[in-house]
């Protein structure tokens, strides 16, 4: 029997093709095993976002080859690219990766990952052989409800991908030409994918793509207009969506990730208010707010636009939790741009908030704009944003102290409240004995920067304990 090992790195978006290639090993008859040099095939599914993250995905593959020859098992191990790096370089690595890697697949062949590796064992590869490039043209895949998938998650979560690809100009961003356009899987087959996940015991399914406030547009006739309150007459929306969710019986959160500014209508708002299965949590990113540098970014928004929108989601959706990113070090931003975002951070005090350095991506058309800036300033401009952010974390979490909130127990003395999304925002610290997958009420008792500490509601402090962090 094949036994394959597979390295996930990235995104959520990521982890589910990851979570779709396991599915179809499985089937296949293939045996999924966790440590890399026993298997037969190592799979490292890649992330291409900025730099950084090719970097990492390049040391894993040079650590895997480096291991590669140590027994005769491994001397025939066979090493497979895939994922975001594989999609959009796949031509220049076949070259600079020569004999480190054995293929490379690209986005769409993630359901074809068990007949490649067939192939590749069929087909001794000659001496000096470049690998093989499974990498076809622009991405068009997107998986459906029935789709054999492979949950890497633990039990009580799960990201639902209800779209894939970008329509959106961002001049930084160098997915949409990794990921291809935007294509919104049914209102019908996410519903049977998020019935079968409550039936299995899923506690919270976390939507995600890359614009998720874009989900259904694509098949509509003309350009959506965000602000009408008609939208979801003119064919599927997230409206739509997230109700027929919110309809499913079962104790389970709704969590909206990844959702773009210009696409959030006023019905949006409605429909969330509407809906209590759906947390009381956004993630909306924002990238700046000076209209100079939302310009220059193409975000399609601008300041007074994102100030209003703000005012509008908390009003509309008492107890919203709203978390943004921004980007610092953009070219051609100013002082007067950072003083602007600074005194936007403090005004609008944001919930939960990430600040990026901008990275200059090869392909984007922000990498051949003029006035790049040193990495010196960008990293000054990061710190500043960042320590404005962790004093306001400071006063976020100052006032939730006293509150009772409903938690879901990650693992024993850890939880996570509506506020927090996985692997991105803080925790909340409990005590063990809270059964893990489940949610419990607890009451805030104190907090140690961005993470609360919490006992069960109604319980006298000198009955818990609570696992408090590592200082
Ligand atoms: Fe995600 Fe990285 Fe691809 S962030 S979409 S895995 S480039």
């Amino acid at each position: 029997m094949i036994t394959v090992s597979l390295i996930s790195l990235g995104c959520a978006k990521n982890l589910v093709d990851s979570e779709i290639m396991v599915g179809h090993l499985h089937q296949a008859g293939m045996r999924v095993i966790p440590e890399a040099e026993n298997a037969d095939v190592v799979i490292v599914n890649t992330c291409s976002f900025i730099d950084s993250s090719k970097e990492e995905s390049i040391g894993h593959i040079l650590e895997v080859h480096q291991h590669r020859g140590m027994t005769k098992r491994r001397k025939e191990q066979k090493l497979i690219v895939a994922g975001c790096m594989a999609q959009r370089f796949s031509k220049d690595l076949t070259t600079s990766l020569h004999d480190e890697v054995d293929a490379f697949i690209g986005l769409d062949q993630v359901t074809k990952v068990a007949p490649i590796i067939e192939e590749l064992f069929a087909k001794a590869r000659e001496k000096n052989a470049a690998p093989v490039s499974f990498v076809a043209g622009r991405s068009t895949y997107i998986p459906d409800y029935d789709t054999p998938r492979f949950r890497l998650t633990p039990k009580h979560f799960a990201y639902v991908k209800i779209a894939e690809g970008c329509n959106h100009p961002c001049t930084f961003c160098i997915i949409p030409q990794i990921r291809g356009r935007h294509r919104s899987r049914t209102v019908a087959s996410v519903v049977a994918e998020a019935r079968q996940l409550v039936a299995e015991g899923v506690k919270e399914l976390n939507l995600i793509s890359q614009d998720t406030t874009f989900f259904g547009m694509d098949t509509w006739d003309e350009r959506p207009n965000p602000r009408s309150p008609v939208n979801s007459a003119r064919g599927t929306a997230l409206t739509t969506l997230l109700r027929e969710l919110n309809a499913i019986p079962g104790d389970f959160w709704i969590r909206l990730l990844y959702t773009h500014p210009a696409h959030w209508s006023d019905e949006l708002i409605r429909t969330i208010a509407e809906c209590p299965k759906v947390a009381r949590y956004i993630d909306i990113p924002l990238q700046h707010i000076s209209d100079r540098m939302l310009e220059k970014m193409q975000r399609e928004t601008s300041g007074a636009y994102i100030r209003d929108l703000i005012g509008r989601i908390r009003t509309g959706i008492p107890g919203i939790a709203v978390r943004t990113t921004f980007i610092v070090g953009f070219p051609g931003e100013t002082d007067a741009d950072v003083d602007e975002l600074c005194e936007f951070i403090r005004e609008a005090k944001f919930d939960r908030l990430g600040v990026f350095r901008y990275s200059q991506e090869e392909g984007t058309r922000a990498a051949r704009m003029e006035e790049q800036l040193s990495s010196k300033t960008k990293e000054a401009r990061w710190h500043r944003t960042m320590s404005l952010q962790k004093e306001i974390a400071s006063q976020v979490s100052q006032a939730a102290v006293g509150r009772t909130l409903r938690v879901l127990v990650e693992e024993p003395g850890v939880a996570r409240g509506e506020a927090d999304a996985p692997d991105i925002d803080g925790r909340v610290y409990v005590p063990r004995e809270l059964a893990v997958g489940e949610f419990a009420d607890v009451k805030i008792t104190g907090f140690h920067d961005y993470d609360l500490l919490a006992l069960p509601a109604g319980a006298k402090p000198d009955e818990w304990k609570i696992a408090r962090p590592a200082q």
